[in-house]
């Protein structure tokens, strides 16, 4: 009987709780202690890579609207990374100013998608990103690369693996280090993930590409094995399972970190996190926010304090 031999040993996680998971919360605005004290708990379960806020517009994305404030409350903790979206020149000014490790700039595979989310066509975002990839470099801050919708989209429908490659190169030529491919609504399959994840393979060597999956139809963690087989090492997860994407209807969470991570402990692949440490925390901003236990694992290991 074979075992798949391709697994990696390791696992980069980047936690975007605080920033995906945040950003789409309904209800009342989310009080910047709240998301300080989160991204702290974060780092100290071993987090090492968290997204902590968005430099968007307010009147777009109005929970991101205390993004220094919330860059500006953070403990910091030596060797973790705290980053920032950017879609702007001005959301990199703001990130600049508050001292954000990292930036990522955001574009999809889909021109419907990208119109929604940013107001402005595939090839405009790109354009857009040329000032703010050289800026952030010219001050030593490393810019991620987010490519949406890249198992389809909730205007396009499906979307060829082929154009989700051809953008993510074009990402990658422009400076991003990594590509993070999102699969936006969650609407992906196992096999599909691998055909998609084999196309942008073609174009861009297997250590600059994450996986960014929500987990709406419930697939996410199928999906993520699938990419894991592959080599991919990567991957973003959401504490809890929060969030979605404000532009993309009916999108639900990241999958939730606590899941992933319980995943890859049993297949064996370190990411330095301390389970017991991540499931207290997703109990405790699940509290926050007023919801149930976020995800399968956190409701399975239960609660600590009880
Ligand atoms: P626009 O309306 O085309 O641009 O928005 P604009 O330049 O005309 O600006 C509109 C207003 O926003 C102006 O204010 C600007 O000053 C202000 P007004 O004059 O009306 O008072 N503005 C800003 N304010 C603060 N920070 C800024 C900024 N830029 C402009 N940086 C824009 C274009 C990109 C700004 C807008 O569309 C926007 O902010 N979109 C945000 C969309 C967003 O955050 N989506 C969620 C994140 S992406 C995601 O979740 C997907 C991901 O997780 C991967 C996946 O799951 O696939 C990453
Ligand atoms: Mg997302």
């Amino acid at each position: 009987m074979g075992m798949p031999t391709s697994l990696p040993s390791s696992a980069r996680i980047v936690e975007v709780g605080p920033r995906d998971g945040l950003q789409n919360e309904p209800g009342d605005i989310i009080a910047t202690d709240v998301k300080v004290e989160l991204i702290n708990r974060l780092t100290d379960a071993g987090l090492s890579y968290v997204e902590s806020a968005s430099f968007v517009s307010p009147k777009w994305v109005p929970q991101m609207g205390d993004a220094a404030a919330v860059m500006a409350g953070i403990n910091r903790k030596p060797g973790v990374t705290y980053a920032a979206l950017t879609p702007n020149m001005r959301g990199l000014e703001g990130a600049i100013e508050s001292k954000a490790d990292e930036v990522a700039v955001f574009t999809a595979s889909s021109e419907a998608f990208t119109q929604k989310n940013i107001n402005c066509s595939i090839k405009d975002s790109l354009e857009r990103f040329v000032p703010v990839i050289e800026t952030a470099q010219q001050h030593g801050i490393r810019v991620r690369g987010y490519v949406s919708t890249v198992l389809g989209c909730p205007y396009d429908g499906d979307i060829a693996p082929e154009q989700v490659a051809a953008v993510c190169r074009d990402m990658l030529d422009m400076g991003c280090y990594e590509i993070s491919l999102g699969d936006t609504i969650g609407v992906g399959t196992p096999l599909k993930a691998k055909k998609m994840l084999e196309a942008v393979n073609k174009e861009i060597p297997m250590d600059k590409l994450a996986a960014h999956f929500h987990d709406t139809y419930g697939q996410a963690l199928a999906n993520l094995y699938a990419v894991v087989e592959e080599g991919l090492a990567v991957i973003d997860t959401s504490v809890a399972g929060l969030g979605g994407c404000p532009y993309a209807k009916g999108a639900s969470g990241n999958v939730a970190t606590e899941d992933v991570v319980y995943m890859l402990n049993g297949l064996g692949i370190e990411t330095g996190i301390d389970l017991d440490k991540l499931v207290e925390t997703s109990h405790w901003i699940t509290g926050q926010l007023g919801r149930g236990n976020g995800s399968k694992v956190a409701l399975a290991l239960g609660r600590k304090d009880k």
